[in-house]
């Protein structure tokens, strides 16, 4: 899909070179946060293709590796030759020394987390940083020698923490400025993305959806594409994106497993199909599923057969539509960095679950991946613009299996239909009580387990139900959430109240380790 006359907005920006830094995401989102295009390129790029678009600075990224090691990731020395401005942040720094002659060694003793930083001179990098500030560290080795030409800016109790040499504008701290626990991190990552580099700000979500609906334009011509549609803020937002740009030249085909959520199918096909009269086609398969899932307990193996009979199903259902040339994706740019890492080499792999088994393959299919440059906070923005209700944005995550994973144990139809209706009460209090935004992830469990009750003068014997929160910003680790025990409360009461089958609910407080958030 590269075509440079219509990528203007990608030049001029900043090129971030990955040496296998967990934060790196940051430091791109950061930049984007200030109107400028960055993008993330393995450190074995070539020279010519990190400076193919022309970028107004290059940042060398942290990583776990040592620069003395045998196998240290290097990169071509002329990068510091191109004038063009250079940050290096932590292994970036220590690499800057190391290939420009100076001297980095194993510390005594490491530093990692909040430490204070000592800022010595007046510099650009650091304008309007105070005398002392706190900083995000995470080293082993440590610069003792600059390279000739270099001067220290400041530093921590520990090692030398930002140098510069500012004849050939190259510049590095030791320090992450990419995390948001370094105080002053974007004021420095502005100095030099700004008042260094005077990259053009060029990226705004507007000038990016009307490119790609040029893009799409082109590249589509007048064939047809397909997408399987979830209701799912990646699928949705690259449906309603391509549609902008072909309209019924796109069929969605969503796939009712009958274990979505309550209203889901109507949810979807209304905000969709209705009101912007997208093609889509509603398959409901849902008991094909339940059929396929009968007797089976094993979280993997009711896994298996869900995907497996998703792949199915819309297999079929594509197959049934003439002159197809291209099955569109919601891969957003966080699963093609993932995939190209650092040690991994450039080429890209898109990650299975995006992948619609084998399709595109069989069918002689072509990818139209077109939000694969943005990250999830940026497809959401896209999505308010492409006028898709800001409620059905901000939702969180479903996993692909569905209720079929929050169902413990074995599935059937009566178990599906008590899930469906004790999670639509526990959300429904969630943006009552205006607490929706606030936990990241929130839905109930069915457990296999049945206690004894008492209903007026009745003995019950029904299920029980977990009510899981957790508040999360990478869905890595997690914590429960601390909401309010007379919100609990009345969940707790609706629930029994309401929902014929359940007469127990209790709340998970377990974290992210050890525990995961869902419970299959
Ligand atoms: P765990 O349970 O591993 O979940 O802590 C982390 C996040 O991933 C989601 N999840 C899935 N999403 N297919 C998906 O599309 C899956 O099989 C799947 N399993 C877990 C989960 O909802 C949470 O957001």
């Amino acid at each position: 899909m590269s075509n440079n006359k219509n990528q203007s907005y990608k030049t001029g920006g900043i090129v971030i070179i990955d040496f296998g830094s967990q934060y790196n995401q940051l430091i791109a989102r950061r930049i984007r946060e200030l109107g400028v295009y960055a993008e993330i390129v393995p450190y074995n790029t070539p020279i010519e293709d990190v400076l193919s678009t022309r970028p107004k600075g290059i940042i060398l990224s942290g990583g776990p590796s040592s620069v003395n090691d045998k196998n240290a990731h290097l990169i071509d020395k002329k990068i510091y030759e191109t004038k063009i401005p250079v940050l290096g942040i932590c292994y970036g720094m220590q690499l800057t020394t190391h290939l420009l002659g100076g001297k980095v060694v194993q510390g005594k003793i490491g530093e990692y987390g909040r430490s204070e930083f000592y800022k010595e001179t007046d510099h650009i990098l650091l304008k309007n940083i105070p005398e002392k500030s706190t900083v995000w560290m995470s080293h082993y080795d440590e610069v003792t020698q600059l390279p000739q030409g270099f001067k220290k800016l400041g530093s921590t109790k520990i090692c030398i923490a930002a140098i510069a040499n500012d004849e050939k504008k190259i510049y590095a701290t030791q320090f992450h400025p990419e995390v948001a626990h370094t105080e002053f991190g974007t004021q420095i990552i502005k100095n030099f993305v700004i008042d260094i580099c005077k990259a053009d700000k060029n990226w705004n979500l507007s000038g990016y959806i009307e490119n790609e609906i040029k893009k799409i334009k082109e590249i589509v011509g007048n064939q047809k594409v397909i997408l399987g549609l979830s209701g799912g803020v990646d699928s949705s937002v690259t449906a309603m994106l391509i549609h902008q740009a072909i309209g019924d030249q796109q069929t969605c085909i969503f796939v009712d497993t009958g274990l979505l959520r309550k209203n889901e199918v109507e949810t979807v096909m209304k905000t969709y199909a209705e009101n912007y009269q997208m093609n889509i086609k509603k398959v409901d398969a849902s008991e094909e599923f339940i059929n396929a899932l009968k007797g089976v307990k094993e979280p993997e193996e009711k896994r298996k057969i869900i995907g497996k009979k998703f792949i199915e199903v819309f297999n079929r259902e594509a197959a049934k539509i003439s002159d197809v040339g291209f099955l569109a994706q919601g891969t957003i740019y966080p699963d093609i960095i993932e995939s190209k890492s650092a040690k991994g080499g450039p080429s890209a792999t898109i990650k299975s679950h995006h992948n619609v088994g084998g399709l595109p393959e069989k069918m002689h299919l072509k990818l139209l991946e077109p939000l694969k440059e943005l990250f999830k906070d940026e497809v959401r923005k896209l999505g308010v613009e492409l006028g898709i209700p800001k409620k059905m944005i901000m939702r969180h995550p479903f996993p692909g299996p569905g209720l079929g994973i929050r169902i413990l144990g074995e599935i059937s139809k009566e178990k599906i239909k008590i899930l469906q209706e004790a999670d639509a009460i526990f959300i429904d209090e969630l943006y009552k009580n205006n607490l929706y935004d606030q936990v990241n992830q929130a839905f109930v469990v069915l457990l296999p387990v049945k206690s004894v009750g008492v209903m007026g003068d009745e003995r019950t014997y029904e299920y029980t139900v977990v009510i899981r929160s957790v508040n999360t910003t990478d869905f890595m680790t997690a914590t429960w959430s601390r909401l309010p025990y007379h919100f609990l409360d009345w969940v707790s009461t609706r629930i029994i109240n309401e929902v014929k089958g359940i007469n127990r609910v209790v709340y998970d407080i377990s974290s992210k380790p050890p525990a995961t958030i869902e419970w299959e």
